[in-house]
């Protein structure tokens, strides 16, 4: 039986309150707790650096699982280290030696995922899809949380699990975006293995429960 892992984003949560939804996490069912890096550079929004994915670090009990929506994201290899993180992601699209930079990453003591925008195609993948632990296809245009999922994604995971399968690769397949109630299901049935969802979870009434319901998904 394939097992869905879970990754809420903290990008969705109360800031005022991080503490607590940090505790709320360690306690979930949640497998990975996703955090999104941005710099207003390589996406029209700011997030959170260093002093908050430290501190998340400290108090975490789940992996970290870190998503850059940066431009060069190879500078800051070394320091996502030292917070802590399991997986560093970074963006085909902001990685001119992405093949470099998924080394340095490894060597680092991490995971090395790669991203690609919703409108970059999985062939671009070819020459690297072995080297990689996970590909995280982005189901929104990355840089805000609660947008609408993107429907190609569905499609997309499949042409993705053929590139994997044909390559001998042992990459995951993760999707970041729009993932909720309804389009859940539909993405591990295409072939998803990690979800990432903020608002779902975040926002919802018991943030427990809407854990529990992805983590059913199989
Ligand atoms: C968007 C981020 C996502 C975001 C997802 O650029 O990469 O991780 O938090 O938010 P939801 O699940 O609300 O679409
Ligand atoms: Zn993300």
């Amino acid at each position: 039986m394939k097992r869905t892992l879970v990754a809420p984003s903290l990008l969705s949560a109360d800031f005022l309150n991080l503490k607590g939804e940090v505790e709320m996490i360690n306690k979930s069912k949640a497998d990975w707790l996703h955090m999104d890096v941005m710099d207003g550079v390589f996406v029209p929004n700011i997030s959170f650096g260093f002093p908050i994915l430290e501190a998340v670090g400290r108090l975490c009990t789940k992996p970290l699982d870190v998503h850059f929506m940066i431009v060069h994201p190879e500078k800051y290899i070394n320091q996502t280290a030292k917070a802590g993180a399991m997986m560093m992601s970074v963006h085909y699209e902001a990685c001119v030696h992405l093949h470099r930079t998924i080394f340095q990453i490894r060597e680092a003591g991490m995971k090395a995922g790669v991203v690609l925008n919703p409108s970059t195609p999985v062939s671009v993948l070819e020459d690297v899809i072995r080297d990689v632990d996970l590909v995280l296809l982005m189901s929104v245009n990355p840089g805000f949380g609660g947008q609408k999922f993107i429907e190609n994604t569905i499609d997309k995971i499949a042409r993705l699990r053929n590139l994997i399968d044909a390559r001998n690769s042992k990459a995951l397949i993760e999707v970041d975006g729009g993932v909720q109630k309804e389009t859940a299901p539909r993405l591990v049935k295409s072939g998803a293995d990690v979800l990432v969802a903020g608002n779902y979870i975040f926002k919802a009434e018991n943030p427990l429960i809407a854990i529990d319901y992805l983590k059913s998904l199989d």
